[in-house]
């Protein structure tokens, strides 16, 4: 049989799809591209087999890419991934898929024309054993019912957007960039379907910087149960990076902090179980890997195009809520 093509398109976070790929026998990279000449020169010193290339067209134009995987800057998923989809070719794309809702609708009705065609997005936080362990307490009711959940996207880094790329593009959205995150661990741990979302956003972290649009949004999301769970895109904060997640149930209580806590009780004297399963404890490129191993039938895809879909759904209805400052219907594309 012969491999799977893989080419791969932006080397910073890219490189670590690279190494998703050499785990796979399968399948090989076939293209890398960077419009970053220092960056071709390194790729190219560390892959010299590996043909590279300047334009991202140029890529996913090339026979020898059967899978385009894309790890460029936000403002150029779209357009990658449109051009992708109409030349016959899977995509894996980095979050956020997109940056519009009319972008999203776009791609879903591409994929609905050629229904060969997969798609997946690197929507990490579900191959966190400590998440997978969590589910699995979800799923067996150890929390009972849940009725709330805290969720905070600590970004710990602001000089990404004061000095970075993110500052430059004309949009960057701390909500489809870092909150996207912590909403689909939560829509992947729960199942539950988010109905409506209000949020906020502010810009104090960056005021005076290249950076223009909100560095912190606080959303609070209804979802059908009843459930609550406010999430947050904190970009500005002073803490290492880190993926807050405190869940609360009628049942117990788990806190996602350096080493997790599950309290069972709420007597003082009776500790928590703590829990040291790793986390984030994933490998580079392992969704990626996955969704190579999906694509040659030998195992399910970990996130699905639904799931893509819906979560980004969750994602525009908080853009719209802050833009527009009111309460706003999660409208699922
Ligand atoms: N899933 C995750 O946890 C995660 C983590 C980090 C970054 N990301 C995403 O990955 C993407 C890249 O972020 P990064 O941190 O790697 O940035 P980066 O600046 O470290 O690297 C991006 C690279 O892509 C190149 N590039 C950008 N647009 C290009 C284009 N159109 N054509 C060719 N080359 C292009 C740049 O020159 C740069 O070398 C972003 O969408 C970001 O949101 C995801």
């Amino acid at each position: 049989m012969p491999k799977l093509g893989v080419g791969i398109i932006g080397l910073g976070v890219g490189e670590q799809h690279i190494e998703g790929v050499l785990r796979k026998n399968d399948c090989e990279v076939t293209l890398l591209c960077d419009f970053d000449l220092s960056k071709r020169n390194l790729a190219k010193q560390k892959y010299p087999e590996i043909k590279i290339v300047e334009s991202a067209e140029d890529l996913i134009q090339d026979p020898a890419v059967d899978v385009v995987s894309i790890a460029s800057y936000d403002n150029f998923h779209f357009d990658q991934v449109e051009m992708s989809l109409r030349l016959g070719k899977h995509v894996f794309v980095e979050k956020p898929l997109c940056l519009h809702v009319h972008e999203a609708l776009k791609i879903r009705s591409l994929l609905e024309e050629n229904p060969v065609l997969r798609l997946s997005s690197n929507l990490i936080l579900r191959r966190s054993p400590r998440f997978q362990y969590l589910k699995d307490l979800i799923l067996k009711n150890e929390l009972g019912r849940l009725y709330h959940i805290e969720g905070s996207y600590l970004y710990g880094r602001l000089s990404k957007l004061t000095e970075g790329w993110r500052g430059k593009i004309d949009y960057y959205s701390v909500v489809l960039g870092g909150a996207v995150h912590i909403i689909d661990l939560i829509l992947w741990l729960t199942n539950e379907k988010a109905v409506e979302v209000t949020a906020y956003g502010n810009r104090i972290c960056t005021d005076n910087s290249q950076f223009h649009h909100p560095d912190f949004v606080s959303s609070l999301i209804k979802f059908e149960s009843g459930l609550i769970a406010t999430v947050s895109a904190n970009f500005g904060c002073v803490l290492p990076h880190h993926h807050a997640l405190n869940i609360y149930g009628t049942k117990g209580t788990f806190l996602n902090e350096k080493t997790a806590k599950l309290f069972k009780s709420a007597d003082p004297s009776a500790p928590p179980q703590l829990i040291d399963i790793p986390y984030p404890g994933v490998r580079k490129g392992e969704l990626l890997e996955n969704f190579l191993s999906s694509l040659m039938g030998e195992t399910a895809m970990e996130v699905t195009q639904e799931d893509v879909f819906r979560t980004m759904s969750v994602c525009f209805a908080i853009e719209k809520s802050v833009k527009e400052g009111h309460p706003v219907r999660v409208e699922y594309i």
